[in-house]
């Protein structure tokens, strides 16, 4: 599978396997350690985490399968991202947290878990309300200079606030990891793809299969797409789910999508996309079946 590449230093495989999903499984550590196996086998060797991911546990045991087979983590590469709190504890609401000393110390807690002694990606999380462009850019470059990250960006962040916070930081933000997908059109039409663009951004797209909720769904205002999708799997040979995520590679963004899915055989049949090529009218077949699209 070809890397692309976020910077002169960073590359990441064309397709991301997410790990959100993982405690929603009974995964034992040797589950995770095959399962990162079977991705490196099979070309995917970036992996996205977060301290929120499983209430934190989720990176705990994604540490103790690393653990298992040490010799994975020299050709894995690691994404965390941080600044949502969930209540738990001493917390009796979720809100954002992106003071540096929080950043500081969720970097240090996310490579503890992992067992690594740097991540390739840390991203803050959210947008903040309540940020402070300088401090958060002051967090990520102590990151860096501390040695704990090797690059940094953000995700849902929209042009204003990524532009505002990159003004700080000595670094520029590597990426933003944002939605896409036949389901989610806001970043095309916020003008966060023409943005990044211009930045020479590629961003990271998290629920690019939309959680499986239209190939699932009974709801008739998605009964054309559901077709659409259906028809062009039986032109392309292959499945809805593969043909969307075709989708979001076609565009010239050069978008990487995160896919959660936990299962091997969706996982290998997903990756016939990276071979299909859509027809431009293809593309828009899909697009227009939306029932938010049409064309201007
Ligand atoms: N930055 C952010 O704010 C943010 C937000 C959300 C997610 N993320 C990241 O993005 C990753 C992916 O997000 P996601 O899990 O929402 O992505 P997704 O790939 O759109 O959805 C995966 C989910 O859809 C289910 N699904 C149902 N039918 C499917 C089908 N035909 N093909 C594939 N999957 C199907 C999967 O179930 P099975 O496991 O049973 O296949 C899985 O639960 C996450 O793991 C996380 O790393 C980031």
């Amino acid at each position: 599978m070809k890397k692309i590449k976020l910077n002169q230093n960073i590359e990441v495989s064309n397709i991301i396997q997410g790990t959100m999903n993982f405690n929603r499984q009974s995964f034992t550590p040797k589950d995770v350690m095959e399962m990162i196996v079977h991705r490196l086998d099979h070309g995917v060797s970036t992996f996205d985490t977060a301290q929120i991911y499983g209430s934190g546990d989720n990176e705990v045991l994604m540490g103790e399968a690393l653990r298992l087979n040490p010799s994975l983590k020299g050709k894995t590469q690691w994404i965390s991202k941080t600044g949502i709190i969930l209540p738990k504890d001493q917390f009796s609401i979720a809100h954002y947290d992106t003071r540096a000393n929080s950043i500081i110390a969720a970097c240090e807690q996310s490579l503890e878990k992992l067992g690594l002694d740097s991540l390739d990606v840390f991203l803050i999380h959210r947008e903040d309300p309540l940020i402070g462009h300088e401090e958060v850019a002051y967090a990520l470059d102590e990151c860096m200079k501390r040695g704990y990250i090797k690059s940094y960006g953000v995700s849902n962040f929209d042009p204003h606030k990524f532009d505002a916070l990159q003004h700080f930081t000595k670094q520029p933000l590597i990426t933003n990891q944002i939605e896409f997908s036949i389901n989610c059109f806001e970043h095309i039409d916020n003008g966060n793809f023409d943005y990044l663009q211009k930045q020479h951004v590629h961003p990271l797209i998290w629920s690019p299969l939309a959680q499986g909720r239209v190939f699932n769904s009974q709801d008739p205002k998605y009964q054309a797409l559901k077709n659409t999708l259906e028809n062009l799997a039986v032109k392309y040979n292959t499945t809805s789910a593969t043909i969307a995520l075709s989708f979001i590679l076609h565009h010239p963004i050069q978008a990487i999508p995160i896919i959660g899915t936990t299962q091997n055989h969706r996982f290998e049949s997903l990756l016939e996309s990276i071979n299909i090529t859509l027809e431009h009218e293809d593309w828009y077949r899909i697009y227009t079946a939306h029932p938010s699209r049409r064309l201007r």
